[in-house]
């Protein structure tokens, strides 16, 4: 927080009121007046307050944002500011192939240059959907503007025959009793949209409401934002609220890289670890952690993660949903069970204008069902275990959703050795996972590779592979899975997942083959293909990349310049442009 309004003109005045350059002035005036806004508005030393619209037809997840825009609008006027609605580049997670991970840098793109090009004080930014919550942060960091989010927030609980039925969660339960005989494909159907039953964002601890939370965490929403309900009376409050505190955030001069520092990350992987939050985390936090310029390793999730506890009973690791998790508190009780326990840090800044501990206001869990005590949790050490070794530099699992069974089944004092089954990608895996020629069995790793940022392209979430149809009906539900992709938030698989550096681009992965034996020691954080030395360099001397094929200039443009996910998977270029609002363009 630099200057006060006192001493500063507004960025959007060199637009709308510029004596030096009245012919440009008057062109921007009269275009701009042209739809609505008067001249005296314009230069009224107003703040203009750009909204980035996600929603739409094709991004359902967020299309309640489009009915929440007179709300935040009305917010922006009556705290004194000029709001201007825009559109973003569309992702919808399940919609966009081959993947909206792939347009996530896309997004991300589209906002900078939009706030960078136009007359633009402050954002709020819409988010909701997967990828759009990390793409609009990672822009907002770029450009370092005034900045908050505001999610549409998740759906209504979805019920089956009297039991919850979660986003995603149930397509991954259908699947299987699909292959085990016991559902049909009607049912398969009915099942999946029984779990969608109004407006919102997946109602499950998937990625969506994982990154609304971490948002939140990390200080970029009013507090209480991220786990109201879609269709809430409350959301269309904090719509509003969201508007007004924007325009005073601004008058501060309030940026992202007041509220987006290193202690605030921590704070946010803490908080994943305590609501089971998704393996799509650390890639998107390290990609805004990089557009912000603040240090952030993929090893600061095991470190900074990994003892903390699971407090917050919501599938995919637990049972409640978004109106459950709502109604206990949110992301303020979790945050406030975690301050009272000392596990985080009070003093950072946030959107409220106030540091973490004192917007918090002494929030404690409402319903210990759902979320836990930090003395009482769901599970123990409940974060990610970063893994290494000669398949890949670093790779995460997910500790809080390895069952009882699975343990008991496959981890000997955290130890798995077995025979890898080597897949090529999420076609050749359905083509062949029930061919009993590869001898799957309960000694089995599935893997999985080429489904990478560069491989895929965008990396597909694709590692929770299923094992075969056999297995599953003779009582195997899980066996361990390796890959270079991701997998859904949703999921409640135990993979290992977001290998880097991917096969594609020669990780050691790519030398994998079908038969090899690979050891798994969770203690030592290590995987391994137990490969004689010598083979293995023989293996990499022969190794060609495989043919990538571009279908889209755009894919093209993002494999040139993608990183690894254990970076974010950034476009690498755009990480040396920091703070770029410190510069107008030309005019
Ligand atoms: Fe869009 Fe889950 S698919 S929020
Ligand atoms: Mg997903």
């Amino acid at each position: 927080m630099s200057d006060t309004r006192a001493n500063r003109r507004y960025r959007s005045q060199e637009w709308f009121d510029n004596p030096n350059n009245p012919g440009m002035t008057a062109l921007y005036l009269e275009r701009y007046q042209n739809q609505t806004f008067t001249k005296g508005e314009l230069q009224s030393e107003r703040p203009i307050i750009g909204i980035a619209q996600t929603g739409s037809d094709l991004v359902p997840c967020n299309k309640i944002h489009v009915f929440l825009m007179d709300r935040i609008k009305a917010g922006i006027r009556d705290a004194g500011g000029i709001p201007m609605e825009f559109p973003v580049h569309p992702i919808q997670e399940t919609g966009k192939r081959p993947t909206a991970a792939l347009d996530r840098n896309l997004q991300y793109l589209s906002l900078v240059e939009v706030l960078h090009g136009y007359p633009i004080d402050g954002v709020v930014l819409t988010t909701g959907c997967d990828k759009t919550t990390p793409a609009l942060l990672m822009g907002a960091a770029t450009v370092n503007l005034p900045a908050i989010a505001l999610n549409g927030g998740p759906m209504l609980d979805g019920w089956w025959k009297g039991k919850r039925a979660g986003s995603g969660t149930i397509i991954w339960e259908s699947r299987r009793l699909l292959a085990e005989g016991k559902i049909d494909y009607a049912e398969f159907m009915e099942r999946a949209c029984a779990s969608a039953p109004s407006l919102g964002h997946c109602n499950t601890m998937g990625t969506a409401s994982t990154m609304n939370a971490l948002a939140e965490a990390l200080g970029m929403t009013l507090p209480g934002a991220a786990a109201i309900p879609a269709p809430f009376r409350e959301r269309m409050e904090m719509a509003y609220f969201t508007g007004r505190r924007i325009v005073e955030m601004v008058e501060a001069d309030l940026k992202p890289s007041d509220i987006l520092t290193r202690a605030a990350f921590l704070n946010a992987i803490k908080v994943n670890t305590a609501i089971g939050g998704s393996t799509n985390a650390p890639p998107h936090l390290q990609a805004i952690a990089r557009h912000m310029g603040v240090e952030l390793d993929v090893t600061d999730w095991q470190a900074h993660g990994l003892k903390l506890p699971l407090l917050v009973n919501m599938q995919p690791a637990g049972e409640y949903l978004g109106e459950g998790f709502f109604r206990a508190g949110g992301v303020p009780a979790v945050m406030g069970e975690l301050l009272a326990a000392g596990q985080l840090d009070g003093a950072v800044m946030t959107a409220a204008g106030k540091p973490l501990a004192e917007a918090l206001a002494g929030a404690r869990s409402l319903d210990h069902d759902v979320i836990r005590p930090f003395d009482r949790p769901l599970r123990e050490e409940a974060g990610f275990v970063v893994l290494s070794g000669n398949l890949f530099d670093s790779a995460l699992m997910k500790t809080s959703v390895i069952s009882a069974d699975f343990r008991a089944r496959f981890l000997k004092n955290g130890v798995f050795e077995g025979r890898a089954v080597v897949f090529e990608g999420p076609e050749d895996y359905h083509d062949r996972i029930n061919d009993p020629a590869l001898g799957i069995d309960e000694t089995t790793i599935l893997f999985i590779r080429n489904v990478g940022c560069v491989g895929y392209p965008g990396s597909a979430e694709v590692v929770n592979m299923q094992p075969p149809d056999a297995l599953i009906r003779a009582g195997i539900r899980h066996l361990p899975t390796v890959g270079d992709g991701r997998q859904s938030g949703t999921s409640e698989s135990p993979s290992i997942l977001n290998a880097s550096p991917e096969a594609a681009v020669g990780g050691g992965l790519a030398l994998l083959q079908t038969g090899d034996r690979v050891r798994l020691d969770l203690t030592a954080g290590t995987l391994n293909a137990v490969v004689e030395p010598a083979e293995w360099a023989a293996r990499r001397a022969a190794w060609q990349p495989p043919e990538i094929l571009h279908q889209t200039p755009w894919q093209e443009i993002y494999r040139t310049h993608v990183g690894q996910l254990a970076q974010g998977g950034c476009l690498e270029l755009a990480t040396a442009y920091q703070r770029i609002a410190e510069t107008l363009p030309r005019d």
